[in-house]
């Protein structure tokens, strides 16, 4: 299997972005849904939701320039107009909402006044001062990021099943990793 995507296939690259950092997601939604639980803090998994949150930032800019630099494979024949920019729209959106995520964990972490890092190896640079307000509307915003999301998951496995199984085309089984 080829690196590079191709008119109507990915490579082996963007598959792995996709599933690796699905995986991930999945994994740092549990953190971030658990954040206020008891056990959680005595185990100290906030530094882990904020490392692995950092990461995928870094993970996200990585897969934006790869998406950027590679063909995106085309929608089967016959796809309308306006589903062809409603996939195309929601794939964006994820691009925003997977930055916007962790930026705006970032900014809750600092303007509490901590500094998070990457697994320790550097800290952050600093996005805002410490102020509770901030503080505030950051979390509001994560939070909402996080909902929002998460109707997108299910809006983007809704369509890819609809494909497979309704339309019966290769949209899905171009993007498996078999
Ligand atoms: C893609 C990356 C991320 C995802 C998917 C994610 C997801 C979540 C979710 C689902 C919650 C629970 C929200 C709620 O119940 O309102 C949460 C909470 C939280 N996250 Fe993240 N997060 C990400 C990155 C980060 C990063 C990078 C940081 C900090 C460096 C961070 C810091 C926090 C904090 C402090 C909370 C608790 C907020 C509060 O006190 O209300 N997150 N996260």
């Amino acid at each position: 299997m080829s690196s590079q995507n191709t008119n109507n296939s990915y490579g082996w690259v963007a598959k792995t972005f996709h599933w690796g950092m699905f995986l991930i997601i999945v994994g740092q939604f549990w953190l971030g849904g658990n954040f206020k639980e008891e056990a959680y803090r005595e185990l100290g998994l906030s530094g882990y939701h904020f490392s692995i949150g950092i990461m995928i930032l870094f993970l996200m800019l990585l897969r934006f320039g790869w998406r950027a630099k590679n063909p995106v494979p085309e929608l089967p024949e016959g796809t309308g107009k306006l589903q062809a920019l409603g996939a195309h729209g929601l794939h964006i959106l994820f691009y925003v909402l997977l930055i916007a995520l962790p930026i705006s964990g970032i900014m809750i972490v600092q303007a509490k006044g901590g500094s998070p890092s990457l697994f320790g190896l550097f800290n952050f640079p600093t996005l805002v001062d410490k102020v509770d307000s901030t503080a505030e509307l950051a979390a509001t915003l994560h939070g909402v990021f996080a909902k929002v999301t998460v109707l997108s998951v299910v809006i983007h496995i809704v369509m890819a099943l609809y494909h497979h199984y309704g339309k019966k085309d290769n949209v899905l089984r171009r993007m498996l990793p078999w």
